[in-house]
């Protein structure tokens, strides 16, 4: 498959580089020429897990110079707001039967899909773990994986191509269930991972906490509710998306403690990736996170006060009108309360 791989971030590099020293090829695509000249000089080396490796790319371009090119794969590495940007034009890059492949966290290739039709987009997410520690320097954090599949369901030949393109490189694997899949990361990205960049913690530190631990139960169950309310089935991952005894809503208890106990198993010590946004200053992604649950949540009339006001606070610590603090849950709280 002639391969184009956009956005030169963690992700993308450590996908790039893993896919050369497999033998494999690809263009490579970046946000400006200065960025291509300089990863074409220093290459890319990635270290972590699956070891250390280097390599040299044949051809990086920025994205403008690829826009008259057709390509049988594009995968879709940037943040959320670039791959909503460029997606229409990169459809348009595509050759007959060629595919996108967007792996952005929360609602971006569902709404890409939506956009562009599903015939020319595969849904991708990444349980790979990368950072990239300066430009060509990346480091691979896990042996996660990226899941692949069809938002129509089932397993098609065109995935089983991708997986073997980009298989390769780094584990691909394809779900029937893609977009159960899809969604089972976003209710844990909407409830542990946003909560966490708003209080500035890990979800172990923000949970014994009652606004915590009411904020968490909120978010999720307004997100699952969205999902259900959508058709979705959530696909099991490491833990069950439904805690148990739920109906409708989940409902405190033992069972209900256990289960969030398997959440904090497995989720409970990570450093949220959005903290590292407001660390750096940078745009987040909430808008394509529990911004998409809210905005879904109102086209499908299943109410969100918690995701709404998860998404405002995140903003507003985006203008640099507030600081990440454990606090901010009781806000969150309190505005929900007051819809
Ligand atoms: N990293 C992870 O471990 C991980 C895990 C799961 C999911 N994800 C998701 O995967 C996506 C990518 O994450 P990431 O960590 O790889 O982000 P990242 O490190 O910020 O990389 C994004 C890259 O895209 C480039 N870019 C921006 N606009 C572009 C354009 N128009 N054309 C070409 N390149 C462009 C950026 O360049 P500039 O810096 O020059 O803007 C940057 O190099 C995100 O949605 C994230 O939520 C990441």
């Amino acid at each position: 498959m002639k391969t184009l791989i956009v956005g030169m971030g963690a992700l993308g590099g450590v996908i790039a580089a893993r896919l050369f020293a497999a033998g494999g090829s690809a263009a490579l695509a970046t946000r400006d020429r200065p960025s291509a000249d300089a990863l074409k000089s220093s290459g890319l080396r990635v270290t972590g897990i699956g070891g250390e490796t280097q390599a040299t790319p044949q051809r990086i371009a920025p994205l403008e110079d690829f826009l008259h090119d057709r390509f049988d794969l594009i995968v879709l590495a940037t943040k959320a707001h670039a791959a909503i940007e460029t997606g229409p034009a990169l459809a348009s890059c595509l050759a007959d039967g060629g595919v996108l492949l967007p792996i952005q966290n929360g609602g971006v290739p569902a709404m890409l899909a939506q956009q562009l039709g599903e015939h020319r987009v595969l849904g991708g997410l990444s349980n790979l773990g990368a950072t990239m520690h300066a430009p060509g320097i990346y480091e691979q954090r896990n042996a996660g994986h990226l899941l692949i599949g069809e938002f129509a369901g089932g397993i098609s030949e065109r995935a089983e191509h991708v997986k073997a393109c980009l298989g390769r490189g780094v584990e691909i694997r394809i779900s029937a269930n893609l977009r159960g899949a899809m969604w089972s990361k976003l209710l844990l990205n909407c409830s542990v991972t946003t909560l966490g960049a708003v209080a500035g913690c890990t979800m172990r530190q923000y949970i014994d906490s009652p606004e915590g631990r009411r904020a968490f139960r909120g978010a999720y169950d307004e997100a699952l509710n969205v999902a259900l309310a959508s058709g979705v089935t959530p696909e099991r991952m490491l833990v069950d998306p439904i805690p148990t005894g739920w109906h409708g809503r989940s409902e405190p208890g033992d069972s209900y403690d256990a289960w969030l106990e398997t959440v904090l198993a497995n989720y409970g010590d990570l450093k949220p990736s959005m903290l590292q946004d407001f660390e750096r200053g940078k745009t987040t992604e909430i808008d394509f996170i529990n911004g998409y649950v809210a905005k879904l949540g109102r086209d499908l009339r299943v109410p969100t006060p918690v995701n709404d006001a998860i998404t405002e606070i995140v903003h507003t610590i985006e203008r640099g009108e507030l600081r990440p603090a454990q606090m901010l849950l009781k806000e969150i709280l309190r505005s929900a309360d007051a819809v």
